[in-house]
């Protein structure tokens, strides 16, 4: 999962209950966290490792109790065809945070990759999109590439019912994903899925700043698994 957003603090949400901790040592950008997640839903129990990513913590809470205000909307789910890549791709730039990728690469993952993807329709109209793979070295494990929901379906629980039925419709062993620090939404999608199948979440830097070519923030990998 590739995000535009910027920022260098090193945060992640971390659930609640107090049952989390960090590896002892280093300096935090290296370590490995591992946590259970049981309840991802107080903002007041966030842990960041800087206070720069606290304010802005602080100022997603109104959009965030906007979100969760929302009802759910009647959605359907379905495997992305090649139609449907150009909606992938418009979806992926109207999102304004992914990484827009070549409208090719949306062409071709919903040809070669349309069984570890799904994408949701409202009305018949395109709402919202997962794209996925199985880990070639680790066939078990589903690695989430890109998650968007367009605008106006946002915080009805879109996202979260495409992860769960995706992880399903894959039969994952375990899910893992990438995420940059600032993305307070994506980690509370990971969080609440890896709440609902009562599964460990360890997050560890992947690709880190100093790889890519163009000024990218470090990613974050989220592995989540065992699932029940
Ligand atoms: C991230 C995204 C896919 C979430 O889609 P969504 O359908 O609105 O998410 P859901 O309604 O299923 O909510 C999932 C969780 O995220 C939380 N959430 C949703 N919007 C949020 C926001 N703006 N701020 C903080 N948390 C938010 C929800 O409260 C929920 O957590 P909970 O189970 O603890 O209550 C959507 O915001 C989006 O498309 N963002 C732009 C692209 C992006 O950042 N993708 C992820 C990185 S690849």
């Amino acid at each position: 999962m590739i995000t535009k957003n910027r920022g260098s603090g090193a945060a992640v949400v971390i659930p609640s209950e107090g049952n989390w901790h960090k590896g002892s040592g280093g300096t935090g950008e290296e370590q490995t966290d591992r946590q259970y997640a049981r309840n991802p839903c107080q903002i007041q129990q966030v842990q960041v490792d800087n206070a720069p990513i606290l304010v802005r913590l602080e100022g997603m809470v109104e959009e965030l109790a906007e979100a969760q205000s929302k009802p759910r909307i009647e959605a359907k789910f379905r495997k992305p065809t090649l139609n449907d890549g150009q909606s992938l791709w418009r979806m992926a730039r109207d999102s304004q945070v992914l990484d827009l990728n070549s409208s090719y690469s949306y062409l071709l993952w919903s040809r070669d990759f349309s069984d570890t993807s799904v994408m949701a329709t409202v009305d018949g109209e395109p709402a919202g999109f997962i794209t996925g793979y199985m880990r070639p070295g680790e066939p078990d494990t589903l690695m989430v590439w890109q998650v968007a929901v367009d605008h106006e379906f946002r915080g009805r629980k879109l996202a979260a019912e495409m992860l769960d039925r995706l992880a399903t419709q894959v039969r994952a062993e375990r899910v893992e994903t990438t995420i940059t620090a600032d993305n307070e939404a994506s980690i509370r999608l990971f969080a609440g899925f890896a709440s609902r199948r009562e599964a460990p979440m360890e997050r560890e830097p992947l690709f880190t700043a100093e790889l890519y070519p163009d000024g990218h923030d470090t990613e974050y990998l989220y592995r989540i698994g065992p699932l029940t």
